[in-house]
C-alpha cells in the first residue's frame, strides 16, 4: 500500500456510505471525511441567515465569511459543533438546494481537496471518485434499494427522537437521488472505474469487510 492514499465512497442519500465509511477509517487508521456533512453545514448557515439560496451576490458573501472543518469526528460551521442540527429533514432538503450551486460546489472542493493532500483519507459524498478525486487509489459505489434506504432513515431518526413520517422520507429520499442524479454540476454517477457495492440486504460488518477486502 502507497503511504498516503484516497479512498472515494459515492453513492445515493442512506446507501450507508458514513457508517461504513467510518468503520473502514477506524479499522485502516486513517480520517474519515463526510462531505455530506459540509453541504449540510452550508444549508444550515443559508437557512439560519434566511437568505435566497438563488442570490448568487447573498450566497457568495455568506460563504466568504464561512469556516467548515472536521475535529475528532465532528463537524464545525465557524467555530462551533453542529452535528446535530444538521440531520433534520429540512437541512437534507436544504443541501440538496445548496448543492447544486456553483460558488457552494467551488469552496467545498477546495477545501475537500486539501484535506486530502497531506494524509491518507476515507471520503464519502456524491462526486469524490468522479471529481474531487478523480485519481483515489480506491473507489467505491455504494448502493442499496430506495426502500431500504427509506428505512434505514427512518429508523435512525426515530431512534434520535425526531418526529417524522416513513412516507414523508420515503418521497424525500426519491426527490433527493431525482436532484442528485440529474443537477448540471456534478451529478451523482459511478466513476468508470469504480466498483459498485449493492448493500441492500447486507449488514454493516458485511460491506465493511468488502471494503476492506478491496482495498487490501
Ligand atoms: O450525504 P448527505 O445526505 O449528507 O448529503 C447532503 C446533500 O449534499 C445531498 O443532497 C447531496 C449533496 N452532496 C453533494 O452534492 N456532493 C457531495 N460530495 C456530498 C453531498
Amino acid at each position: 500500500m502507497k503511504e498516503i492514499f484516497r479512498i472515494a465512497i459515492d453513492g445515493p442519500s442512506g446507501a450507508g456510505k458514513s457508517t461504513i465509511a467510518k468503520a473502514v477509517a477506524a479499522g485502516l487508521g486513517i480520517d474519515y471525511i463526510d462531505t455530506g456533512a459540509m453541504y449540510r453545514a452550508v444549508g444550515y448557515k443559508v437557512k439560519d441567515a434566511g437568505i435566497d439560496a438563488d442570490d448568487e451576490g447573498a450566497l457568495k458573501a455568506l460563504l466568504d465569511e464561512t469556516e467548515i472543518d472536521f475535529k475528532q469526528g465532528d463537524i464545525i460551521l465557524d467555530g462551533v459543533v453542529v452535528n446535530d442540527k444538521i440531520r433534520t429533514p429540512e437541512i437534507s432538503k436544504m443541501a440538496s438546494i445548496v448543492s447544486t450551486k456553483e460558488p457552494v460546489r467551488a469552496k467545498l472542493v477546495d477545501i475537500q481537496r486539501a484535506m486530502g493532500s497531506r494524509k491518507s483519507v476515507i471520503m464519502d459524498g456524491r462526486d469524490i471518485g468522479t471529481n474531487v478525486f478523480k485519481d483515489a487509489e480506491y473507489k467505491i459505489f455504494l448502493t442499496a434499494s430506495v426502500k431500504e434506504r427509506a428505512d434505514r432513515r427512518y429508523k435512525e431518526l426515530i431512534e434520535k427522537g425526531q418526529d417524522v413520517e416513513y412516507e414523508q422520507i420515503y418521497s424525500d429520499i426519491e426527490a433527493r437521488d431525482y436532484s442528485d442524479c440529474t443537477r448540471k454540476l456534478n451529478p451523482l454517477r459511478k466513476a468508470d472505474d469504480a466498483v459498485e457495492l449493492d448493500t441492500t440486504g447486507l449488514n454493516i460488518d458485511q460491506v465493511v469487510e468488502k471494503v476492506m477486502e478491496i482495498v487490501r
